[in-house]
């Protein structure tokens, strides 16, 4: 080896032992830390400063750079009091499963690049397939995250259930709660905003199922070709759980595919107390879900699972002379017969890496242990005389809103913006405001395995002050 490489990938090695030290400091204080850490205006002028340089740079000094000026700088969705959006829930085993991965940087596209990822990945698919209820022929793939998944089994729908001149006729149901990412998904591949039907949640954000009957028959009625419902287990907003086995049902009925966003609440599935709620997913034929939300994992964890393997090399199958030399065998079908993306990083190998070290029994518990602190917030607002609860704990999420009585609505929704606002700026916490049914509410998602009681509870004191001082 050329000898400047060489000292060089001594230095990277020595640094990289100091950053270990670094990130074990760094989590083992993560409860002390303000939970977001913004970068001041003389650390953007620092960086907005910085160019491509031509010439080279000592890499000890760009290290110290990222580490001051870049990386401390950054919302810590993974902090325990991080309450908002869906927080992050990786672990140190999920990091060290990327790092690991990273320093090898398999292609993991295809079987004959790596066959033991290979087997690993489709292991774990058949692991969540039987989770979901999915027969033999059931499969999937790894990918980025649940934006990716809604559009590749979006795709995998399309194709299986219209022909191509049904395409302008085409209907697909959402609910009022269903994920931004599923109408972008269906723009990508091809439907315009006239054909996606938006159907109203009942009084538990649940998409109202004679509405979508009812929309359902109309559109039959005028001509109009309904060809998919996409149900959601785990709404962003409220964790809300739609009618999955009515929906499923009305699919069956009319011929038409039934996808779930399960984005961040499939993975109750690995939940003794929750499995029973999730049971329709088993009718569903093809399911979104994210490891990066609430098994663990660091971002760019997600999973794709369809009913039938088959739909998915229908849509996504391609035979280029260039990899011909790489159609190796295993069981014929390559990962990238399954989705959008060639290339690929070994996404499963850390989650392989965490579920091997704890457990599913122990990823079980912390979904319990989530939804748990929930129901607790939700018994702590239940007890002050000026707040209302405005959705029931759920998944791990609740949503709620500081109403005295005999104030009108429009300060009510100032008040707990205000107050999402100061509690946030403080760096306490993290709470973020939402809309239900036309009510500003703060709204907790309580996932991190993390979060204790007394973070729960401190934080309802922070907002209790915080009333008091309006
Ligand atoms: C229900 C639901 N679906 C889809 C997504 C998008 O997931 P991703 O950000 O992994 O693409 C989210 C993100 O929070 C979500 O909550």
């Amino acid at each position: 080896m050329n000898s400047a490489v060489h000292e060089q990938n001594n230095e990277i090695i020595a640094l990289m032992r100091d950053f270990v030290d670094y990130v074990k400091d760094f989590y083992e204080h993560l409860s002390d830390y303000p939970v977001i850490r913004s970068a001041d205006a003389k650390v953007l002028e620092r960086v907005s400063r910085q160019t491509i340089p031509d010439a080279e740079r000592p890499l000890c000094e760009v290290y110290q750079e990222l580490l001051q000026d870049v990386y401390s700088n950054t919302l810590l969705a993974q902090h325990p009091r991080s309450f908002s959006c869906i927080p992050s829930t990786a672990s140190l085993l999920s990091w060290m499963g990327d790092v690991m991965t990273n320093a090898f940087n398999p292609h993991d596209s295809c079987w004959i690049n790596a066959p033991a990822i290979a087997l690993i990945e489709q292991k774990l698919i058949r692991w969540m397939c039987d989770l979901a209820g999915y027969p033999e022929e059931g499969g999937g793939l790894f990918v980025s995250g649940a934006s990716m998944a809604n559009l590749t089994a979006l795709t995998a729908a399309r194709d299986a259930r219209l022909h191509w001149d049904e395409r302008n006729i085409a209907v697909i149901y959402v609910s009022e709660q269903t994920h931004a990412s599923v109408s972008k998904g269906l723009h990508i591949i091809g439907f315009d905003r006239s054909q996606i039907r938006v159907i109203p949640a009942d009084a538990d954000f649940r998409m109202d199922m004679e509405c979508l009957a009812q929309a359902v028959a109309e559109d039959l009625r005028i001509g109009k070709r309904p060809f998919a419902v996409v149900a959601s287990v785990g709404t962003t907003n409220t964790g809300s759980i739609d009618p999955l086995t009515e929906i499923a049902a009305l699919c069956r009925r009319y011929d038409m595919w039934m996808h779930i966003d399960g984005a961040f609440g499939a993975s109750a599935l690995l939940s003794e107390q929750q499995r029973k709620n999730l049971a329709g997913i088993a009718y569903s034929d093809s399911l979104s879900w994210d490891a990066h939300k609430w098994m663990m994992q660091t971002y760019g964890c997600g999973m794709v699972l369809v009913r039938n393997q088959a739909t998915l090399v229908h849509s996504f199958a391609a035979h280029p002379e260039y990899l011909r030399d790489s159609e190796s065998g295993g069981t014929g079908i390559e990962f990238w017969d399954l989705g959008p993306e060639l290339t690929r990083p070994a996404r499963c190998l850390k989650l392989w890496l965490t579920l091997q070290v704890m457990g599913a029994k122990k990823m079980g518990e912390v979904i319990d242990h989530a939804c748990n602190l929930a129901q607790l917030v939700e018994w702590e607002i239940d007890k002050l005389p000026d707040w209302e609860i405005v959705s029931h704990a759920q998944l791990g999420i609740v949503n709620f809103r500081y109403a005295p009585a005999g104030t009108d609505e429009s300060e009510r929704n100032a008040w707990n913006r205000r107050i999402s606002k100061e509690i946030t700026a403080g760096g306490f916490a993290q709470v973020f405001t939402t809309e239900l049914h036309d009510k500003t509410v703060l709204r907790m998602c309580t996932i991190n395995p993390q979060t204790t009681e007394s973070d729960i509870l401190n934080t309802i004191r922070n907002f209790v002050i915080l009333a008091g001082s309006i």
